[in-house]
């Protein structure tokens, strides 16, 4: 059910969950402090409890009530990427951050979207937990329709239409120093160069230690259609390829089309829709065209597309 802006924020000052457009995906909000609310959102999503929750805020001075320290660098960073895709984690002053939010960990994420609707939101209703309004595992919402599929065409949804960047913000985390990257995102890591002075570097989670960013261990992306990501493997004939629009396929395929080969930003953009779309239409195995660049965004794009087919 689409709500406005006013009425969904009279909803979070109720406690409720409403679904919010960002640039990036929608996400699920609740107010932050409203720790009932919180715990509906876990539900709602089917989230496991260990998986904690990026806070949203209208600005980045918000962060300073939340945070212990601010890490070298914050403030530039914030500056120049927000409001932007960006997810920066710092150390978490417990008391004034539920724990059910920060799953227990002793830091806090926090992000300032950069989508009108969020903003003014966020300036009504205050700090927002927004997880991707999807349930827990499957694609993540790019379009109002998506969040009514996974959770009721009666679930209040703001309309931003469909979002821009398509995926996920990147998550940096400060570490001995440096910045790292926990979740590649919809900033490739070069964006970062020209400001801390060095390209951060993707940390991945490993065997019998804490990953440093909990979502990571966790199914994610994924259609019930299985996806044959084995770049070698073109097919002769196949039903479904999930491919580019300025490409040929074997005759008798059905192509569903991320976008142009040479355009990583509109393949972004389509790539939830595109798996959506597969079990929208009951597709049961697809081939998907990975013959791409391994740089910038679509180093993002692969990632996304190996996690759907479970295959890291
Ligand atoms: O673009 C986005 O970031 C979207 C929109 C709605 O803002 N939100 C989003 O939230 O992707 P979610 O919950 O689907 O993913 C958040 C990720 C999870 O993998 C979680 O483990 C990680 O952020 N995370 C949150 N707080 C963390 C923390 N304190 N330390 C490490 N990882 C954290
Ligand atoms: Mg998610």
């Amino acid at each position: 059910m689409r709500v406005s802006i006013q009425d969904a924020c009279a909803q979070l000052k109720r406690g409720g969950v409403v679904a919010i457009p960002t640039e990036t995906v929608y996400g699920l909000a609740a107010a932050m402090s409203d720790t009932r609310a919180v715990e509906r959102i876990f539900m709602l999503k089917n989230r496991p409890q260990e998986n904690p929750l990026i806070v949203h805020v209208s600005n980045a001075s918000c962060v300073e009530e939340y945070a212990e320290v601010i890490p070298n660098g914050f403030d530039r960073l914030a500056q120049v990427f927000w409001p932007g895709p960006l997810t920066l984690i710092v150390p978490a002053k417990k008391n004034a951050v539920p724990t059910v939010v920060r799953a227990g960990l002793d830091t806090v994420a926090f992000r300032v979207p950069n989508q009108p609707l969020a903003l003014q939101a966020l300036t009504l209703a205050g700090p927002l937990v927004m997880p991707s309004a999807n349930l827990s595992g499957k694609p993540s919402a790019t379009r109002p329709e998506h969040v009514e599929t996974d959770l009721g065409s009666d679930f209040p949804v703001l309309d931003g239409g469909e979002t821009v960047c398509g995926v996920e913000s990147t998550i940096l985390l400060h570490r001995e120093s440096r910045w790292e990257i926990v979740r590649l995102g919809a900033l490739p890591a070069d964006a970062f160069e020209h400001f801390l002075g060095y390209i951060p570097s993707v940390s991945h989670a490993k065997k019998g230690s804490a990953p440093l960013c909990p979502g990571q261990m966790f199914r994610h992306y994924a259609p019930m259609a299985k996806l044959v990501v084995d770049e070698g493997s073109r097919p002769e004939t196949c039903e479904w390829v999930v491919g580019f629009s300025d490409r040929t396929y074997p005759k008798g395929c059905q192509v569903l089309c991320l976008g142009q080969s040479t355009n990583p930003n509109e393949v972004a953009k389509n790539l939830y829709k595109i798996l959506r779309a597969l079990d929208e239409r009951g597709v049961a195995e697809a081939w998907v065209d990975m013959d791409f660049p391994s740089a910038g965004l679509w180093t993002t794009i692969n990632e996304r597309i190996r996690k759907a087919a479970c295959n890291i």
